[in-house]
Protein backbone atom coordinates (compact mmCIF):
# COMPACT_ATOMS: atom_id res chain seq x y z
CA UNK A 1 0.00 0.00 0.00
CA UNK A 2 1.29 3.70 -0.80
CA UNK A 3 0.65 5.46 2.58
CA UNK A 4 0.38 8.32 0.20
CA UNK A 5 -2.78 6.86 -0.78
CA UNK A 6 -6.24 9.17 0.51
CA UNK A 7 -8.00 7.14 3.06
CA UNK A 8 -10.87 6.24 1.73
CA UNK A 9 -12.80 5.64 4.54
CA UNK A 10 -12.52 6.56 8.92
CA UNK A 11 -12.99 3.93 11.33
CA UNK A 12 -13.39 5.93 14.73
CA UNK A 13 -13.12 4.06 17.75
CA UNK A 14 -14.27 5.68 20.93
CA UNK A 15 -17.04 7.75 19.10
CA UNK A 16 -19.34 8.14 22.16
CA UNK A 17 -16.10 9.16 24.49
CA UNK A 18 -14.92 12.34 25.70
CA UNK A 19 -12.43 13.59 23.32
CA UNK A 20 -14.74 12.81 20.46
CA UNK A 21 -17.33 14.74 22.70
CA UNK A 22 -15.17 17.35 22.70
CA UNK A 23 -12.87 17.16 19.95
CA UNK A 24 -12.64 15.07 17.33
CA UNK A 25 -16.14 15.84 15.74
CA UNK A 26 -15.43 19.18 16.02
CA UNK A 27 -12.53 18.68 13.67
CA UNK A 28 -14.27 16.74 11.79
CA UNK A 29 -16.69 18.97 10.66
CA UNK A 30 -13.91 21.48 10.01
CA UNK A 31 -12.19 19.08 7.73
CA UNK A 32 -15.63 18.73 5.35
CA UNK A 33 -16.12 22.22 5.33
CA UNK A 34 -12.35 22.57 4.25
CA UNK A 35 -13.15 19.90 1.73
CA UNK A 36 -10.73 17.61 2.61
CA UNK A 37 -12.88 14.64 4.36
CA UNK A 38 -15.47 13.47 1.99
CA UNK A 39 -15.30 9.55 3.02
CA UNK A 40 -17.88 7.34 5.23
CA UNK A 41 -16.89 7.62 8.84
CA UNK A 42 -18.02 4.48 10.88
CA UNK A 43 -18.00 5.61 14.45
CA UNK A 44 -17.63 2.46 16.80
CA UNK A 45 -18.42 2.52 20.41
CA UNK A 46 -20.47 0.45 22.90
CA UNK A 47 -23.24 2.43 24.07
CA UNK A 48 -26.53 1.45 23.25
CA UNK A 49 -27.04 4.52 21.26
CA UNK A 50 -28.68 5.01 18.19
CA UNK A 51 -26.84 6.63 15.43
CA UNK A 52 -29.61 9.60 15.51
CA UNK A 53 -28.43 9.97 19.24
CA UNK A 54 -24.55 9.91 18.42
CA UNK A 55 -25.49 12.32 16.09
CA UNK A 56 -27.18 14.95 18.32
CA UNK A 57 -24.37 13.83 20.23
CA UNK A 58 -22.16 15.60 18.17
CA UNK A 59 -23.90 18.15 17.72
CA UNK A 60 -23.92 18.89 21.50
CA UNK A 61 -19.93 18.66 21.47
CA UNK A 62 -19.42 21.06 18.71
CA UNK A 63 -21.76 23.40 19.91
CA UNK A 64 -20.71 23.23 23.43
CA UNK A 65 -16.84 22.38 22.96
CA UNK A 66 -16.11 23.43 19.46
CA UNK A 67 -16.73 26.00 17.48
CA UNK A 68 -20.11 26.01 16.84
CA UNK A 69 -22.37 23.90 13.84
CA UNK A 70 -21.61 25.11 10.74
CA UNK A 71 -25.10 23.70 9.12
CA UNK A 72 -23.98 22.45 5.57
CA UNK A 73 -20.68 21.13 6.63
CA UNK A 74 -22.90 19.25 9.75
CA UNK A 75 -25.35 17.94 7.48
CA UNK A 76 -22.51 16.27 5.18
CA UNK A 77 -20.91 15.12 8.30
CA UNK A 78 -24.17 13.68 9.53
CA UNK A 79 -24.44 12.01 6.19
CA UNK A 80 -21.02 10.24 6.36
CA UNK A 81 -21.34 9.13 9.24
CA UNK A 82 -22.52 5.57 10.33
CA UNK A 83 -22.64 3.35 13.13
CA UNK A 84 -21.64 0.24 14.48
CA UNK A 85 -22.43 -0.63 18.52
CA UNK A 86 -20.71 -3.27 19.89
CA UNK A 87 -17.52 -4.21 22.59
CA UNK A 88 -14.08 -4.41 21.81
CA UNK A 89 -13.86 -7.70 22.83
CA UNK A 90 -16.26 -9.33 20.04
CA UNK A 91 -14.91 -10.50 17.44
CA UNK A 92 -18.86 -9.83 15.47
CA UNK A 93 -17.97 -6.03 16.20
CA UNK A 94 -15.00 -5.80 14.24
CA UNK A 95 -17.16 -8.17 11.40
CA UNK A 96 -19.61 -5.61 11.48
CA UNK A 97 -16.75 -2.89 10.51
CA UNK A 98 -15.38 -4.77 8.13
CA UNK A 99 -18.94 -5.42 6.46
CA UNK A 100 -19.69 -1.78 7.08
CA UNK A 101 -16.32 -0.89 4.58
CA UNK A 102 -17.72 -2.18 1.84
CA UNK A 103 -14.82 -1.60 -1.11
CA UNK A 104 -12.91 0.94 0.63
CA UNK A 105 -9.22 -0.70 0.64
CA UNK A 106 -7.35 2.16 2.16
CA UNK A 107 -9.32 2.54 5.53
CA UNK A 108 -7.73 5.26 8.31
CA UNK A 109 -8.53 3.47 12.05
CA UNK A 110 -8.52 6.15 14.51
CA UNK A 111 -7.67 4.64 18.12
CA UNK A 112 -9.71 6.86 20.43
CA UNK A 113 -9.78 4.50 23.31
CA UNK A 114 -7.85 3.96 26.34
CA UNK A 115 -4.24 2.13 25.53
CA UNK A 116 -4.96 -0.73 27.41
CA UNK A 117 -7.57 -1.29 24.20
CA UNK A 118 -5.00 -0.94 20.95
CA UNK A 119 -3.52 -4.62 21.81
CA UNK A 120 -6.90 -6.31 21.80
CA UNK A 121 -8.38 -3.96 18.93
CA UNK A 122 -5.34 -3.96 16.51
CA UNK A 123 -5.32 -7.77 17.09
CA UNK A 124 -8.87 -8.14 15.84
CA UNK A 125 -8.71 -5.51 12.79
CA UNK A 126 -6.09 -8.03 11.90
CA UNK A 127 -8.35 -11.06 12.13
CA UNK A 128 -11.36 -9.41 10.44
CA UNK A 129 -9.27 -8.39 7.64
CA UNK A 130 -9.79 -4.47 8.62
CA UNK A 131 -6.13 -4.03 8.49
CA UNK A 132 -5.57 -4.45 5.17
CA UNK A 133 -4.09 -1.71 3.33
CA UNK A 134 -5.21 0.25 6.30
CA UNK A 135 -3.67 2.77 8.87
CA UNK A 136 -3.99 3.38 12.09
CA UNK A 137 -3.84 6.42 14.48
CA UNK A 138 -3.24 5.57 18.21
CA UNK A 139 -3.90 8.64 21.07
CA UNK A 140 -1.59 9.37 23.68
CA UNK A 141 -0.15 8.31 26.37
CA UNK A 142 1.49 6.20 24.97
CA UNK A 143 2.94 3.58 27.18
CA UNK A 144 3.46 5.10 31.02
CA UNK A 145 7.39 4.03 31.02
CA UNK A 146 10.11 2.35 28.48
CA UNK A 147 9.50 -1.16 29.00
CA UNK A 148 5.74 -0.69 28.11
CA UNK A 149 6.24 1.73 25.61
CA UNK A 150 8.09 -0.90 23.52
CA UNK A 151 5.37 -3.90 24.76
CA UNK A 152 2.30 -1.16 23.13
CA UNK A 153 4.92 -1.08 20.09
CA UNK A 154 5.32 -4.82 19.87
CA UNK A 155 1.42 -5.14 19.64
CA UNK A 156 0.85 -2.75 17.17
CA UNK A 157 3.66 -4.05 15.22
CA UNK A 158 1.92 -7.62 15.32
CA UNK A 159 -0.65 -5.70 12.67
CA UNK A 160 0.75 -3.06 11.63
CA UNK A 161 4.01 -2.10 10.06
CA UNK A 162 5.65 1.25 11.58
CA UNK A 163 5.02 3.07 8.53
CA UNK A 164 1.17 2.26 9.46
CA UNK A 165 1.25 3.13 12.68
CA UNK A 166 0.65 7.07 13.42
CA UNK A 167 0.55 8.25 17.45
CA UNK A 168 -0.84 11.71 17.97
CA UNK A 169 0.95 14.25 19.98
CA UNK A 170 -1.52 17.12 19.58
CA UNK A 171 1.63 19.86 20.06
CA UNK A 172 2.89 18.72 16.91
CA UNK A 173 -0.12 19.97 15.31
CA UNK A 174 -0.20 23.51 17.32
CA UNK A 175 -0.07 26.16 14.70
CA UNK A 176 2.51 28.33 16.90
CA UNK A 177 4.57 24.99 17.33
CA UNK A 178 4.80 24.90 13.33
CA UNK A 179 5.88 28.65 13.92
CA UNK A 180 8.75 27.76 16.04
CA UNK A 181 10.51 25.44 12.65
CA UNK A 182 9.30 27.89 10.12
CA UNK A 183 10.40 30.85 12.15
CA UNK A 184 14.12 29.38 12.68
CA UNK A 185 14.47 27.80 9.27
CA UNK A 186 12.70 30.44 6.60
CA UNK A 187 14.93 33.38 8.44
CA UNK A 188 18.65 33.91 8.05
CA UNK A 189 19.32 36.04 10.90
CA UNK A 190 18.89 33.25 13.71
CA UNK A 191 21.14 30.20 12.58
CA UNK A 192 24.34 32.28 13.66
CA UNK A 193 23.28 32.79 17.04
CA UNK A 194 21.25 29.07 17.49
CA UNK A 195 24.01 27.91 19.10
CA UNK A 196 25.97 27.87 22.40
CA UNK A 197 28.17 30.71 21.97
CA UNK A 198 25.01 32.90 21.75
CA UNK A 199 22.30 31.11 24.00
CA UNK A 200 23.07 31.13 27.47
CA UNK A 201 19.83 28.95 28.26
CA UNK A 202 16.57 28.01 27.45
CA UNK A 203 13.10 27.99 29.25
CA UNK A 204 9.74 26.41 28.62
CA UNK A 205 6.92 26.87 30.88
CA UNK A 206 3.29 25.08 30.22
CA UNK A 207 1.45 26.59 33.13
CA UNK A 208 -2.50 25.80 33.95
CA UNK A 209 -4.61 27.47 36.32
CA UNK A 210 -7.12 24.80 36.38
CA UNK A 211 -6.63 21.71 38.60
CA UNK A 212 -7.42 18.06 37.59
CA UNK A 213 -11.07 18.57 36.42
CA UNK A 214 -12.83 15.09 37.15
CA UNK A 215 -9.79 13.28 35.66
CA UNK A 216 -8.67 12.48 38.91
CA UNK A 217 -8.05 8.66 38.08
CA UNK A 218 -6.05 9.18 34.89
CA UNK A 219 -4.08 11.90 36.75
CA UNK A 220 -3.32 10.33 39.41
CA UNK A 221 -1.83 7.56 37.58
CA UNK A 222 -0.06 9.59 34.98
CA UNK A 223 1.49 12.66 36.98
CA UNK A 224 2.81 15.76 35.20
CA UNK A 225 6.12 14.01 33.60
CA UNK A 226 4.28 11.59 32.02
CA UNK A 227 1.33 13.97 30.66
CA UNK A 228 2.59 16.63 29.00
CA UNK A 229 6.62 16.71 29.70
CA UNK A 230 7.63 13.21 27.88
CA UNK A 231 5.86 14.46 24.86
CA UNK A 232 4.39 17.76 24.83
CA UNK A 233 7.56 19.70 25.75
CA UNK A 234 9.85 17.73 24.33
CA UNK A 235 7.97 17.86 21.16
CA UNK A 236 8.27 21.77 21.25
CA UNK A 237 12.24 20.76 22.48
CA UNK A 238 13.20 18.60 19.08
CA UNK A 239 11.57 21.49 17.14
CA UNK A 240 13.40 24.12 18.66
CA UNK A 241 16.80 22.64 18.92
CA UNK A 242 16.96 20.11 15.65
CA UNK A 243 19.25 20.56 13.21
CA UNK A 244 17.66 21.80 9.66
CA UNK A 245 14.96 19.00 8.34
CA UNK A 246 14.29 18.30 4.98
CA UNK A 247 10.07 19.01 5.53
CA UNK A 248 8.76 17.61 2.19
CA UNK A 249 10.39 13.92 3.52
CA UNK A 250 8.37 12.58 6.23
CA UNK A 251 11.17 10.48 7.60
CA UNK A 252 13.89 12.56 7.09
CA UNK A 253 12.57 15.31 9.31
CA UNK A 254 11.21 12.18 12.26
CA UNK A 255 15.27 11.62 11.78
CA UNK A 256 16.17 14.76 12.56
CA UNK A 257 13.85 14.98 15.80
CA UNK A 258 15.78 11.67 16.89
CA UNK A 259 18.92 12.31 16.51
CA UNK A 260 17.97 15.51 18.71
CA UNK A 261 16.53 13.18 21.32
CA UNK A 262 19.13 10.89 21.40
CA UNK A 263 21.70 13.40 22.10
CA UNK A 264 19.45 14.98 25.09
CA UNK A 265 20.66 13.17 28.37
CA UNK A 266 19.07 10.77 30.73
CA UNK A 267 17.77 12.83 33.51
CA UNK A 268 19.27 12.20 36.92
CA UNK A 269 16.94 12.41 40.40
CA UNK A 270 18.67 15.71 41.35
CA UNK A 271 17.46 17.15 37.48
CA UNK A 272 14.09 16.98 38.69
CA UNK A 273 11.81 19.43 40.98
CA UNK A 274 8.36 17.58 42.00
CA UNK A 275 5.45 19.45 43.31
CA UNK A 276 1.38 18.74 44.21
CA UNK A 277 -0.54 21.42 44.60
CA UNK A 278 -2.38 21.38 48.20
CA UNK A 279 -6.12 20.01 48.17
CA UNK A 280 -5.39 17.39 45.59
CA UNK A 281 -5.40 15.03 47.76
CA UNK A 282 -9.02 14.98 48.28
CA UNK A 283 -10.41 15.53 44.01
CA UNK A 284 -12.04 12.90 43.73
CA UNK A 285 -10.32 9.71 42.06
CA UNK A 286 -6.82 10.58 43.79
CA UNK A 287 -5.57 8.59 46.42
CA UNK A 288 -5.41 9.61 49.85
CA UNK A 289 -1.38 8.97 50.32
CA UNK A 290 -0.86 10.30 46.27
CA UNK A 291 2.60 10.91 45.75
CA UNK A 292 1.30 11.93 42.16
CA UNK A 293 3.21 15.56 40.85
CA UNK A 294 0.92 17.93 39.87
CA UNK A 295 4.02 20.31 38.87
CA UNK A 296 7.43 19.13 37.76
CA UNK A 297 10.47 21.01 36.26
CA UNK A 298 13.29 19.18 34.92
CA UNK A 299 17.20 20.64 33.38
CA UNK A 300 18.08 18.93 30.61
CA UNK A 301 21.43 18.93 28.83
CA UNK A 302 22.05 18.09 25.63
CA UNK A 303 25.08 16.53 24.61
CA UNK A 304 25.83 17.72 20.87
CA UNK A 305 28.15 20.06 18.59
CA UNK A 306 25.22 22.91 18.83
CA UNK A 307 23.84 22.94 22.48
CA UNK A 308 26.67 21.26 24.33
CA UNK A 309 26.55 23.23 27.87
CA UNK A 310 23.22 25.02 27.27
CA UNK A 311 20.70 24.17 30.26
CA UNK A 312 16.97 23.77 28.77
CA UNK A 313 15.08 24.15 31.84
CA UNK A 314 10.97 22.49 31.32
CA UNK A 315 8.74 22.96 33.69
CA UNK A 316 4.59 22.44 33.69
CA UNK A 317 2.08 22.02 36.11
CA UNK A 318 -1.27 22.62 37.21
CA UNK A 319 -3.47 24.90 39.24
CA UNK A 320 -0.40 27.57 38.55
CA UNK A 321 -1.07 31.49 37.78
CA UNK A 322 -2.50 31.33 34.44
CA UNK A 323 -2.83 29.22 31.20
CA UNK A 324 -0.20 29.84 29.02
CA UNK A 325 2.47 27.78 27.29
CA UNK A 326 5.94 30.03 26.34
CA UNK A 327 9.42 29.50 25.23
CA UNK A 328 12.05 31.76 25.88
CA UNK A 329 15.64 31.69 24.61
CA UNK A 330 18.13 33.73 26.33
CA UNK A 331 21.47 35.03 25.12
CA UNK A 332 24.65 35.67 26.65
CA UNK A 333 24.79 39.42 27.38
CA UNK A 334 27.02 41.82 25.57
CA UNK A 335 30.87 42.58 27.30
CA UNK A 336 29.97 45.91 29.15
CA UNK A 337 32.63 47.72 28.32
CA UNK A 338 31.29 50.51 25.95
CA UNK A 339 28.68 52.79 28.12
CA UNK A 340 29.64 54.64 31.76
CA UNK A 341 26.04 54.10 32.43
CA UNK A 342 25.50 50.36 33.27
CA UNK A 343 23.25 48.54 30.84
CA UNK A 344 20.35 47.31 32.46
CA UNK A 345 21.01 43.42 33.90
CA UNK A 346 17.86 41.85 31.58
CA UNK A 347 18.61 40.03 28.83
CA UNK A 348 18.13 39.88 24.70
CA UNK A 349 15.66 36.61 24.30
CA UNK A 350 13.68 35.42 21.80
CA UNK A 351 10.01 34.52 23.40
CA UNK A 352 7.65 32.34 21.30
CA UNK A 353 3.90 31.88 23.21
CA UNK A 354 2.37 29.08 21.88
CA UNK A 355 -1.19 29.72 24.20
CA UNK A 356 -3.11 31.44 24.80
CA UNK A 357 -2.06 33.59 21.40
CA UNK A 358 0.44 32.75 19.01
CA UNK A 359 3.05 35.21 19.75
CA UNK A 360 7.01 35.48 18.36
CA UNK A 361 8.63 38.26 20.31
CA UNK A 362 12.03 39.50 20.07
CA UNK A 363 14.03 41.25 23.08
CA UNK A 364 16.19 44.17 22.65
CA UNK A 365 17.87 46.72 24.69
CA UNK A 366 17.11 50.57 23.08
CA UNK A 367 18.10 53.87 24.39
CA UNK A 368 15.55 56.00 26.47
CA UNK A 369 15.51 59.36 24.95
CA UNK A 370 18.14 61.90 27.18
CA UNK A 371 21.65 62.70 27.15
CA UNK A 372 22.33 59.94 29.47
CA UNK A 373 23.36 56.13 27.78
CA UNK A 374 20.70 54.46 29.49
CA UNK A 375 18.35 51.82 28.35
CA UNK A 376 15.39 50.18 28.67
CA UNK A 377 13.82 46.40 27.27
CA UNK A 378 11.47 46.24 24.10
CA UNK A 379 9.92 44.07 22.63
CA UNK A 380 9.70 43.69 18.77
CA UNK A 381 6.81 41.34 18.08
CA UNK A 382 7.09 39.69 14.92
CA UNK A 383 4.13 37.83 15.26
CA UNK A 384 1.08 38.35 17.43
CA UNK A 385 -2.24 36.42 16.31
CA UNK A 386 -5.25 34.54 17.96
CA UNK A 387 -4.83 30.65 17.94
CA UNK A 388 -7.93 29.28 16.47
CA UNK A 389 -7.34 29.31 12.53
CA UNK A 390 -6.95 25.08 12.52
CA UNK A 391 -7.42 23.04 15.59
CA UNK A 392 -4.87 20.13 16.26
CA UNK A 393 -6.40 17.49 15.72
CA UNK A 394 -7.86 19.18 12.50
CA UNK A 395 -4.49 19.14 10.91
CA UNK A 396 -3.67 16.09 12.54
CA UNK A 397 -6.74 13.88 11.04
CA UNK A 398 -6.27 15.67 7.93
CA UNK A 399 -3.20 14.52 7.66
CA UNK A 400 -3.50 10.86 8.97
CA UNK A 401 -6.41 10.88 6.42
CA UNK A 402 -4.03 12.15 3.37
CA UNK A 403 -1.23 9.69 4.64
CA UNK A 404 1.42 12.19 5.64
CA UNK A 405 3.11 10.82 8.93
CA UNK A 406 5.55 14.35 9.20
CA UNK A 407 4.08 15.25 12.47
CA UNK A 408 3.15 12.06 14.27
CA UNK A 409 5.65 10.18 16.80
CA UNK A 410 7.11 7.76 15.45
CA UNK A 411 8.94 4.45 17.84
CA UNK A 412 12.19 5.60 17.83
CA UNK A 413 11.56 8.84 19.03
CA UNK A 414 8.91 8.17 21.86
CA UNK A 415 11.17 5.38 23.32
CA UNK A 416 14.55 8.20 22.78
CA UNK A 417 11.35 10.23 25.01
CA UNK A 418 11.05 7.58 27.80
CA UNK A 419 14.32 6.47 27.56
CA UNK A 420 15.38 10.57 29.27
CA UNK A 421 12.99 10.20 31.93
CA UNK A 422 12.48 6.76 32.58
CA UNK A 423 14.97 6.86 35.84
CA UNK A 424 13.00 9.85 37.00
CA UNK A 425 9.18 8.21 36.96
CA UNK A 426 9.22 5.99 40.32
CA UNK A 427 11.41 5.81 43.18
CA UNK A 428 11.27 9.39 43.92
CA UNK A 429 10.01 10.60 47.60
CA UNK A 430 6.38 13.25 48.38
CA UNK A 431 6.40 15.87 46.01
CA UNK A 432 6.46 19.24 47.42
CA UNK A 433 3.45 20.75 48.17
CA UNK A 434 2.50 24.29 46.92
CA UNK A 435 -0.62 26.84 47.34
CA UNK A 436 -2.89 26.87 44.47
CA UNK A 437 -2.48 29.60 42.05
CA UNK A 438 1.20 29.50 42.89
CA UNK A 439 4.09 28.89 40.51
CA UNK A 440 5.17 25.71 42.06
CA UNK A 441 6.83 24.70 45.52
CA UNK A 442 9.33 27.38 46.82
CA UNK A 443 12.30 24.92 46.71
CA UNK A 444 11.92 25.58 42.34
CA UNK A 445 11.92 28.93 42.48
CA UNK A 446 14.61 29.66 45.34
CA UNK A 447 16.89 27.71 43.68
CA UNK A 448 19.74 28.65 41.49
CA UNK A 449 18.28 26.89 38.85
CA UNK A 450 17.57 28.57 36.17
CA UNK A 451 19.77 31.20 36.85
CA UNK A 452 18.45 34.48 36.93
CA UNK A 453 15.13 32.16 37.77
CA UNK A 454 11.65 31.25 36.34
CA UNK A 455 10.70 34.00 33.71
CA UNK A 456 6.55 33.50 33.62
CA UNK A 457 4.71 33.32 30.36
CA UNK A 458 3.99 37.16 29.01
CA UNK A 459 0.12 37.46 29.67
CA UNK A 460 -1.13 40.70 27.57
CA UNK A 461 -3.74 42.56 29.88
CA UNK A 462 -7.32 42.24 28.80
CA UNK A 463 -8.58 45.10 27.15
C1 LIG B 1 -3.25 16.89 27.41
C2 LIG B 1 -3.08 16.62 28.88
O1 LIG B 1 -2.50 16.00 26.64
O2 LIG B 1 -2.83 18.22 27.12
C3 LIG B 1 -3.84 17.62 29.72
O3 LIG B 1 -3.54 15.31 29.19
C4 LIG B 1 -3.45 19.03 29.32
O4 LIG B 1 -3.60 17.43 31.11
C5 LIG B 1 -3.57 19.21 27.81
O5 LIG B 1 -4.33 19.94 29.99
C6 LIG B 1 -3.07 20.57 27.37
O6 LIG B 1 -3.30 20.77 26.00
P1 LIG B 1 -3.48 22.24 25.41
O7 LIG B 1 -3.57 22.03 23.96
O8 LIG B 1 -4.72 22.80 26.04
O9 LIG B 1 -2.26 23.01 25.85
Amino acid sequence: MSLHQPADAMVFFGATGDLAHKKTFDALQALIRRGTLNVPIIAVAKSGMTLEQLRERARDGITKFGRGVHEPSFTRLCELLQYVDGDYADPATFLSVRSALGSAANPLHYLAIPPSLFGPVSKHLGDSGCAKGARVVVEKPFGRDRASAQALNALLHSVFDESQVFRIDHYLGKEAVQNILYFRFANAFLEPIWNRHYVRQIQITMAESFGVEGRGSFYDATGTLRDVIQNHLMQVVSFLCMEAPQWDDTERTRDEQVKLFRAVRTLQPSEIVRGQFEGYRSEPGVAAESQTETYASIRLEIDNWRWSGVPIYLRAGKNLPVTATEVRVEFHRPPQVVFREPVPPSRNFVRFQISPRIEIGLNAEVKVDGPKMDGTQLELLAIDQQNDEMTPYERLLGDALRGDGTLFAREDSVDECWRIVDGVLSGHGAPAPYARGTWGPDSDNDSADPPGGWHPPRIAPKT
